[in-house]
């Protein structure tokens, strides 16, 4: 059975001298989390177009690719060229949203939409309709292993009764202090995605984190054991 929650590793906490290695051994993973950092619109640069090539060539998973990047409108072919599956643009930085996500299906990729923690939900009223996904970020961008932002809870449950108002149905995205200690409350909250890279990679057996994940939000989705 098609699991209803998805999770995606984050190599950005990969071991970089074995990413082929630490691929494999998520590979019970539904998605490949690729964080695209410019050094602007964060505070730190990490992989490009390399990386995304490296990875599609590596996984059998649907590779996602989050842009932290000032300028999407003018570099998202860049990563589709490189084989992205999933793009997801941040709000705050686009300057024609809709006209990248128009872009995005054209050229036959999904579109996804970010907002940040101080991002309200609200402004997303005007594209949910438009796009494949939705990641809420629970932690300001641009590192990995910071702490959950608390508060990520209550703007899921508000983008759930967003979605339910207008009758769309994105795939709900959480990254960053995704662990086995939050899981089942973000999927009672309505994430279906999680996004996770120290909870996955520091651990002995990243596969059995990742089974952990998605069995405790299913957990918390469907309110019940399976
Ligand atoms: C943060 C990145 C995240 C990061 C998550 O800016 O977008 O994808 O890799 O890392 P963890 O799970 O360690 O918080
Ligand atoms: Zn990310």
């Amino acid at each position: 059975m098609t699991s209803l929650i998805n999770v995606a590793p984050s190599i950005l906490a990969a071991d970089l001298n074995h990413l082929g290695d630490d691929l494999d051994r998520v590979s019970n993973a539904e998605m490949i989390h690729v964080d695209v950092m410019d050094g602007h619109f964060v505070p730190n640069l990490s992989f490009g177009t390399p990386v995304v090539a490296a990875v599609k060539q590596a996984t059998r998973a649907l590779v996602d690719v989050h842009m932290m990047v000032t300028n999407p409108d003018e570099t998202v072919d860049w990563y589709i060229d490189a084989g992205a599956d999933l793009i997801s643009v941040h709000y705050e930085a686009a300057h024609d949203l809709h006209g990248i996500i128009d872009h995005l299906h054209e050229r036959g990729v999904l579109a996804g939409v970010v907002i940040n923690p101080d991002t309200p939900v609200s402004v997303l009223a005007g594209v949910i309709e438009d796009v494949d996904l939705v990641l809420v970020m629970s932690v300001y961008p641009g590192f990995g292993g910071q702490h959950f932002i608390e508060e990520t809870y209550g703007r899921l449950r508000e983008l759930v009764k967003l979605c339910d108002k207008h009758d769309a149905y994105p795939l709900i995205q959480v990254d960053g202090g995704v662990s086995l200690s939050n899981a089942r409350q973000l999927g009672a909250c309505g994430a279906n995605v999680l996004v996770a890279g120290s909870a996955v990679f520091n651990a002995h057996d990243p596969a059995m984190i990742v089974r952990e994940l998605r069995d405790l939000a299913t957990i918390g989705l469907t309110g019940r054991e399976e």
